[in-house]
């Protein structure tokens, strides 16, 4: 699965995040900006540059009350609070993450904007009707339930509201090498092909303003985010063992066929 593969204590894991900023040159008693953090805290396929590209394509506002789903280190969070100036909720499974993330709000300055939560996106601590939009970036594949997913995320969503996200999706051809970044093994991933997921949110009332396939553009086949960094470079080795080997293998399945990536941005009807 994507949660870290070791449980650390809260010191731990600050400890660890911040030795690893501090080795990347960043100093860590001044304000950092989101954006020189990208590297570490983007855990999905094309890294800061495919949440840039989500986020002109979200057409947010400041006055925009925002979901952010299986939030990881709330990377994403950051970058939405920093640049469109909205609030940001977060719900995360993962305590180390959650712990990652509060920790990197508190260093970029952004903790009055973001709320972090612990919890599963299958059962949400949230309202219905609460959010403008809700934002999900590489989550769904290690969530078999999909019809419960997608009808939470409709849940807490106000109608009118904009669904935004980027998933990685089946191919033609079943998926062979193991392990995966988001899957050391077969029974951690739950890929269902394009068609089965349109079929799932258009069935939850999700009407598609845009959806691509970027399998074979620069952004699906530069695995940014998921190539080990150099030594003193800021990346998520800091928490992903054998990065280079799962890197290697969601290449190869994106070559043989295996897995694609898409995103979108749907409106509740
Ligand atoms: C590949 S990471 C992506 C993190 C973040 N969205 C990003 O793009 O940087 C997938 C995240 O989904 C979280 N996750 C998986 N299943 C979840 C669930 N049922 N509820 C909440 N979070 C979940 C994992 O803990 C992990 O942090």
């Amino acid at each position: 699965m994507c949660s870290l593969e070791q449980h650390y204590s809260a010191a731990d894991i600050e400890t660890r995040i911040l030795a690893g900023i501090r080795a990347a040159g960043l100093d860590t008693d001044r304000e950092l900006s989101p954006a020189e953090l990208g590297a570490l805290d983007h855990f999905h396929t094309g890294g800061l540059q495919a949440s840039r590209e989500l986020l002109v394509m979200a057409k947010l506002a400041a006055e925009h009350q925002v979901l952010d789903v299986g939030a990881g280190l709330a990377g994403c969070a950051r970058l939405l609070a920093a640049e469109v100036g909205c609030r940001v909720d977060c719900i995360e499974m993962s305590v180390d993450y959650c712990t990652g993330a509060l920790l990197l709000n508190r260093l970029t300055g952004l903790e009055e904007r973001i709320a972090v939560r612990q919890g599963s996106a299958l059962e949400m601590p949230y309202p219905d009707n609460t959010f403008d939009a809700v934002w999900m970036q590489n989550v769904g594949m290690n969530i078999a339930p999909k019809q419960r997913l997608y009808s939470e995320i409709v849940r807490v969503m106000k109608p009118g509201g904009r669904f935004v996200f980027q998933e990685v999706v089946a191919g033609h051809v079943p998926l062979s090498y193991f392990p995966l970044p988001w899957a050391t093994e077969p029974a951690h991933s739950h890929l269902v092909n394009t068609e089965e997921l349109l079929s799932v949110l258009e069935g939850c009332g999700l009407v598609a303003e845009r959806f691509e396939d970027v399998s074979d553009t620069q952004l699906g086949t530069n695995v940014a985010n998921s190539t080990p960094a150099p030594e003193g470079q800021l990346g998520l080795k800091i928490f992903v063992d054998d990065l280079a080997e799962k890197a290697g293998n969601a290449r190869r399945g994106l070559e043989e066929g295996q897995i694609r990536y898409v995103r979108g941005v749907f409106r509740l009807c």
